[in-house]
């Protein structure tokens, strides 16, 4: 490892409080090497209860400081002291105490052992987490999502976001059908999104295609609905479903209810106002004689395909001790849970990190931070 000489400069700038936001690249504020054993004693007398004397949270949503990098403790620490990072404890702690505990304790927690990889940290992965998830579905939805009970649609293949926003509708009750409101009621948003992202991974099959329309008299009508739903019936719009190969007496029945109420949605209202019963047979004939396509998961589903580009800055470059990129391996899931919320949220501010948290959602979160729960400190 490279000994890091502080310069002049820098710790002028520490002695002006300097407030700058560090970046990934920017180097850590150099300071004097701490005393470990005066940093134990301040560990002793104020940490001990929370982060033990070998730096291993003694709660779930708790950091672990054993192994983190010096850089890192301190900017740490100093985010609290000045309020740039928000937590009325740490805060309260962080003010009492002295330049030299601040960088006595930091290096302290480094010296100390990283806590090892969390046991059962989780799947660490959404669409296996949706698939496990997705079993109390099966006998209507099918396990793979490709229904074989006419009148209940497939949700293979479907868009993650069109099939979430479904389910947040029946359980807020916008969308009204006895069966999916009773199953949706239990689910949480982690669940949902998990749920979502199996079903939109898996690959659509052709449904019967017997039905009441005719196919070539339902394609004039199509036209005006190939603008949201595309020309075949494959929708490329998140909150827009794909018609292609779904069920033909769902796609009657559903059409039916926008046209008539039973389900409401404006757009769907005033696109069927008015249209005969025979016309939307005919128009479900020729969506259910579209070959299905998927529509594509964009995002990585894997905390582990999540890693590859966090690493960029977490990886190996962590290893530098000028820059303040924390180690993440073996931290309890739920802080770095909370972790990744705040800073989506805006309530820990870090440029770099407020840019790779803000499309991250909640799943997404939880199979990241499993991720890196589980893995072994380097
Ligand atoms: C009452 C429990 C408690 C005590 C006592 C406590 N901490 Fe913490 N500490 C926490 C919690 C909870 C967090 C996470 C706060 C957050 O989300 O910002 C934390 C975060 C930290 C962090 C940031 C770690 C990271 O990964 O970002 C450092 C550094 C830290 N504490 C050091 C200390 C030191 C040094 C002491 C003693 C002077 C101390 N803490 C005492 C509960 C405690
Ligand atoms: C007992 C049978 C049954 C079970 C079990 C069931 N569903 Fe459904 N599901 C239906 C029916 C019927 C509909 C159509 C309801 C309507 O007309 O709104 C539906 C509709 C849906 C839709 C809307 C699809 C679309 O194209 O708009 C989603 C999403 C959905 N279900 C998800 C689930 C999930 C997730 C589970 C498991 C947690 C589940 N369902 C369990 C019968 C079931
Ligand atoms: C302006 C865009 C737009 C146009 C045009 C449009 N739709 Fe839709 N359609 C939507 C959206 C958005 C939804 C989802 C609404 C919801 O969440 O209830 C939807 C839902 C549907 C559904 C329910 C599918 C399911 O899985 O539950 C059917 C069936 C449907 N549309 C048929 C049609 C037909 C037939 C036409 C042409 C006559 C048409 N749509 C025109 C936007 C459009
Ligand atoms: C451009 C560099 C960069 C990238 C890419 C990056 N991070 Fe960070 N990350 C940082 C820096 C710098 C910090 C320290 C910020 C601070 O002090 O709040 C940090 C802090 C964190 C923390 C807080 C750790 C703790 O102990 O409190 C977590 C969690 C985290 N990053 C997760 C991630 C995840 C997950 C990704 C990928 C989705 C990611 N980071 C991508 C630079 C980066």
């Amino acid at each position: 490892m490279k000994k890091y000489v502080p310069s002049l400069l820098v710790l002028a700038l520490l002695a002006a409080g300097c407030g700058k936001e560090p970046t990934a690249t920017a180097p850590a504020a150099a300071q004097p090497a701490g005393d470990i054993a005066a940093g134990k004693a301040v560990a002793e007398s104020k940490c001990v209860s929370c982060h033990g004397l070998d730096g291993k949270g003694t709660g779930p949503d708790i950091p672990n400081l054993g192994g983190q990098k010096v850089a890192y403790l301190l900017n740490a620490l100093n985010g609290y002291r000045t309020g740039t990072r928000q937590h009325a404890a740490l805060q309260q702690l962080s003010s009492e105490l002295t330049e030299a505990d601040v960088n006595n304790i930091a290096a302290y927690y480094a010296s100390q052992k990283a806590a090892g990889a969390a046991a059962a940290a989780g799947v660490a992965d959404t669409v296996a987490a949706g698939k496990a998830a997705a079993t109390v579905c099966a006998a209507c939805h099918g396990s793979d999502g490709n229904s074989k009970v006419p009148g209940t649609p497939s949700l293979a293949g479907q868009h993650p976001g069109y099939l979430l926003s479904a389910m947040q509708a029946y359980k807020a009750g916008s969308r009204k059908d006895a069966t999916m409101s009773g199953q949706v009621a239990k689910l949480d948003q982690v669940t949902m999104e998990n749920i979502a992202a199996y079903f939109a991974a898996q690959t659509p099959v052709e449904r019967d295609k017997s039905s009441a329309g005719d196919a070539k008299a339902g394609e004039p009508l199509s036209g005006k609905c190939g603008g949201c739903h595309g020309q075949q019936g494959h929708s490329a719009d998140e909150k827009t479903p794909s018609l292609a190969g779904q069920d033909a007496q769902y796609l009657v029945k559903t059409m039916k209810n926008y046209r008539d109420g039973g389900r409401a949605h404006a757009e769907m209202k005033s696109m069927l106002a008015g249209v005969k019963d025979q016309d939307l047979a005919h128009v479900a004939a020729f969506y259910v004689a579209q070959a299905p396509k998927a529509a594509g998961v964009a995002k990585p589903t894997a905390g582990q395909q999540w890693a590859e580009r966090c690493d960029k800055c977490h990886g190996a470059a962590v290893d530098n001790p000028e820059m303040v990129t924390p180690h993440l391996e073996g931290q309890p899931v739920a802080y770095l849970v909370k972790a990744l919320k705040d800073y989506r949220e805006g309530k820990r501010v870090q440029s770099a990190m407020h840019a790779m948290g803000a499309p991250l959602s909640d799943a997404d979160i939880q199979a990241i931070a499993e991720y890196y729960a589980g893995q072994q400190p380097k």
